[in-house]
């Protein structure tokens, strides 16, 4: 039986990975903030774009790939910065890092990751990006980024869109702090979850190793006011402009969902632009970043970036079509570990390739710079 006749859609990978991942790390991983609306609607918005397919287009190949930041890529995918990944499946970081570098796609390791940069960078191959939650203090910011550096981190994320903390309900239900601390309740469901305790066996309790090796407070904070966050700024233009300063690679900004705010760091040398809204996690009164991702588009002469929500192959086309260069996924590779272990990260990509690869025999579209050309026109 192949992987596909298993799991043939991410859905799959993330019904399994639910039973084989503890309860208090699903609801930090599945979660988002508020009733979770935005969530909600990131979802209902991408089923309704449409695309029209066509007919007697005859047989052809179609090319997935793309060049991007002046790199070519064989597929318009990347693995997005995901907290705390390494409690999600434990060695996640290395093992995200490792399938990226075989499959030549992006990588993102987070500043709030559970593994340092010198230990993930030597195994993300050519295209390693580097997520940052921006310090307070300028000299721990600059350590940072040249330790990221130094590790291969090419490209730099700054994110914006977690100005505060969110309020996380359900993960506060949970019960995960930070660092994780196994209370008897928790104990209980990871006891039910053997494949995870044994990984966690080998790597040690993950903790936000990075953070702490600038701070000496180790106690046990809530999952939504952990260490991370607290030596972090809520960066301002000024923060930004310093930032592009001291970073001499790429530098994209992540989280960006208003037209004039593209605008605005087209013009202050931003080189990439990111439309996110961290997967609902953050403000629930949103709109879907599907519905954001034009009026960013027609606002920037700059590489577009996509996520929140994507979950098939016709998802990353319905964002290429509204006018993204690129997509990004975050949650659905953790559901891929969650469920096989470090081949899940690999099958997700190829149930995203195969789901492209169907989806435009069907439009007719032999390559992606045509799937705008797709778009439904509403009579
Ligand atoms: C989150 C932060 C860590 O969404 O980015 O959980």
């Amino acid at each position: 039986m192949t992987l596909h006749s298993r799991y043939p859609a991410i859905s799959d990978l993330k019904a399994r990975a639910r039973r084989r991942i503890p309860h208090f790390v699903w609801e930090y991983l599945d979660s988002a903030t508020g009733i979770e609306a935005t969530q909600a609607r990131n979802r209902a918005m991408l089923d309704q774009v449409m695309l029209d397919p066509s007919i007697l287009h005859g047989e052809f190949e179609p090319d997935l790939s793309t060049t991007f930041l002046g790199k070519t890529f064989p597929l318009p995918i990347g693995i997005a910065p995901v907290g705390m990944s390494g409690l999600i499946w434990p060695g996640a970081e290395q093992m995200l890092a490792r399938t990226a570098a075989t499959e030549n796609i992006p990588y993102t390791l987070s500043t709030v990751a559970s593994q340092l940069p010198e230990d993930v960078g030597p195994h993300a191959g050519e295209h390693a990006w580097f997520q940052l939650y921006p310090p307070r203090d300028p000299d721990i910011r600059d350590d940072i980024l040249k330790r990221a550096k130094a590790s291969g981190f090419t490209t730099l994320a700054l994110t914006v869109d977690v100005p505060v903390a969110s309020r996380r309900e359900r993960q506060t239900r949970g019960g995960l702090t930070n660092p994780p601390k196994l209370t008897p309740r928790l104990a209980m469901q990871a006891a039910q979850c053997p494949a995870w305790l044994n990984g966690i066996r080998k790597t040690g309790m993950p903790r936000l190793r990075l953070m702490e090796s600038y701070s000496e407070n180790r106690s046990a904070l809530p999952s939504n006011q952990h260490i991370g966050y607290l030596m972090r700024t809520s960066p301002d233009w000024d923060y930004f402009k310093a930032l592009r300063d001291v970073w001499d690679g790429p530098l994209i900004v992540k989280g960006v969902n208003r037209p004039d705010d593209a605008a605005r760091l087209t013009d202050e040398g931003a080189d990439a632009i990111w439309v996110s809204n961290h997967a609902g996690r953050q403000f629930d009164g949103g709109p879907a970043t599907i519905e954001t991702l034009p009026g960013v588009r027609a606002a920037t002469t700059l590489p577009v970036i996509f996520d929140s929500g994507i979950e098939g192959g016709l998802d990353v086309l319905r964002a290429l079509a509204l006018g993204a260069d690129f997509v990004m996924l975050g949650r659905a590779f953790h559901y891929g570990l969650g469920a096989l272990g470090e081949p899940g990260a690999a099958h997700v990509l190829d149930i995203l390739r195969q789901d492209m690869i169907s989806n435009m025999g069907q439009l007719g579209t032999k390559t992606l710079r045509f799937l705008p050309n797709c778009l439904r026109v509403t009579q």
